[in-house]
């Protein structure tokens, strides 16, 4: 079994998905440790507790600088001896050291057809903003593996879905999660429990 662990800040729809793809044997072989959030009263807490898994809040705002909140982060992902970290809208840059420790081991899912509109400052609603603004046809989801760089490690799986006349970010956000992100994510994990 597959030991993941899930790394959320925000509402966890993503969590939602390979909750529930566990749950109906779409992702097989993989047992759900734990979720780790930076953030205090987010949803994603919610949805981890209603499936039992555990879950810790590991906040910038606990720490004096960067580098402790770094230091808590890495032992708190260690605490779960996990074989894949999945970052599913973990909207916080990884610490060098935990890529180095977990190279290979940690996934992100990015909502877009990587490498348009990625890289550092495309997060959240700021993907599909500008994708609306350079007009594009089809966008899209992808999931990579993370390394040093922000969106560059190499790709394991991408869908793309269409842009339609008159999408605002919200209704592309909207599109690209239910025809993309909340598949690929739960298949990638599938695919690297099962190889
Ligand atoms: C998702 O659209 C995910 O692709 C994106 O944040 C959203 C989180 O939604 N991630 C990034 O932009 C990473 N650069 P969720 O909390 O409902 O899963």
């Amino acid at each position: 079994m597959l030991r993941v662990l899930v790394m959320v800040s925000g509402g966890g729809t993503n969590l939602q998905a390979i909750i529930d793809g566990v749950a109906d044997g779409t992702i097989s072989n993989t047992e759900l440790v734990g979720v780790i959030s930076n953030n205090y009263g987010v949803y994603s807490l919610e949805r981890a507790k209603a499936a039992g898994i555990k879950s810790v809040v590991v906040s910038p705002k606990d720490y004096e600088n960067r580098s402790m909140f770094n230091d808590a982060l890495l032992d708190t992902v260690d605490s779960f001896e996990p074989d894949l970290i999945v970052l599913a809208g973990f909207l916080v840059v990884i610490p060098e050291k935990m890529i180095d420790r977990y190279e290979n081991k940690i996934i992100n899912i990015h909502p877009s057809l990587i490498p348009s509109f990625c890289g550092t400052g495309y997060y959240g609603l700021k993907v599909h903003e500008a994708a609306l603004a350079r007009g594009v046809k089809v966008s899209g989801a992808t999931v990579h593996y993370v390394d040093k760089g922000t969106d560059t490690g190499p790709i394991i799986m991408q869908k793309a879905v269409d842009v339609l006349d008159g999408d605002t970010p919200k209704d592309l956000q909207q599109r690209i999660m239910e025809q993309a992100e909340w598949k690929l994510l739960p298949a990638a994990i599938n695919k690297i429990a099962n190889s």
